[in-house]
């Protein structure tokens, strides 16, 4: 796979003042309240003014030329128009209108998690103390790890990714969900059957679910109203998670402990192991809420990409 990570995202929104203090509030830092910074990824999020609430650009990350040119390659083989000029190639998924740019960067390294000590029965690491995990601690998310993007087109984006783009499947229902990867993340992108284009949601890295939860409890002290779905654990990925909805009315998910896939061999012979929709959501925790499949804000999605051109 000539891909490795998944770099940014460019999010047109109606209100992008109210949006950088959301994203300011959950500890990414800004120089100029445009582009927002996470600690182990760098620039993450670039914000713009849109009518309505749009994934504009996704940036993906290669080791070298070589692999543009294969991607390249398996773009033309698709009849999918792109350029590569000044080392950085461009192309746009018809369906859902989002740029893709794929250029060589450096592969993530991230500073280890110290993992807290936790007690069980019959085994004690901790005594005499309270758990490090009661205690905030540094509170911001460590990176963006991946996105969920609904597609009118869901066979037809699925192709453009896996054999345009070159993203792998993890785990999928067809004409539902499937959520691929271009890293060692069981998930870096998913893509959703919808109606009209949309962020489903984006999430962030945490070190451990003490994080997660520290982080949402954080911005829920702000607004109550945030919260969207959690506290819990999916099937897919395995990931903890909690959902909370941004001012765009995007979801923004915090996770942690997500199923890394590094043998592909290994994954689809032992660790990829039958699932049934009923998992799809959840392994426990709550019930998934109604707008996570249709958002509340559909008819002012409908009608935005009515008036831009569909
Ligand atoms: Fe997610």
């Amino acid at each position: 796979m000539p891909l490795h990570r998944l770099r940014s995202l460019d999010l047109g929104v109606a209100d992008p003042l109210a949006q950088a203090a959301f994203h300011t509030e959950m500890g990414l830092t800004s120089g100029d309240g445009s582009l927002f910074d996470s600690p182990d990824g760098g620039t993450q999020i670039r914000l713009s003014q849109h009518p309505f609430r749009r994934l504009l650009r996704v940036d993906l990350g290669v080791d070298d030329e070589s692999d543009l040119a294969d991607i390249s390659r398996r773009l033309s083989d698709l009849g999918a128009p792109h350029t590569v000029e000044s080392g950085v190639l461009r192309c746009v998924e018809p369906h859902t209108r989002i740029e893709f740019r794929v250029e060589p960067v450096a592969r993530l390294v991230q500073t280890p998690s110290t993992a807290h000590p936790y007690n069980a029965p019959g085994h004690s690491p901790r005594v005499d103390r309270r758990s490090p995990g009661v205690f905030p601690g540094a509170r911001s998310p460590r990176r963006l790890g991946h996105i969920v993007v609904a597609t009118p087109s869901w066979r037809a984006t699925r192709s453009f990714m896996l054999d345009g783009l070159g993203f792998k499947v993890s785990d999928e229902f067809t004409d539902i969900i499937a959520f691929l990867r271009c890293s060692s993340d069981h998930h870096n992108v998913a893509i959703v059957n919808g109606e009209v284009p949309y962020l489903q949601h984006y999430s962030w890295e945490c070190d451990d679910v003490d994080h997660v939860g520290h982080l949402a409890t954080k911005l829920l002290a702000v607004d109550a109203e945030r919260h969207t779905w959690g506290f819990g654990r999916h099937f897919i990925g395995s990931n903890f998670m909690w959902y909370l909805r941004d001012p765009s009315g995007s979801f923004v998910e915090f996770y942690s402990d997500m199923d890394r896939i590094e043998d592909d061999v290994a994954w689809e012979t032992t660790g990829r192991t039958a699932v049934g929709l009923e998992n799809v959501g959840l392994a426990w925790g709550p019930s998934m809420p109604m707008e996570f499949i249709v958002p509340k804000d559909i008819d002012v999605l409908r009608a935005g990409w009515a008036a831009w051109g569909s």
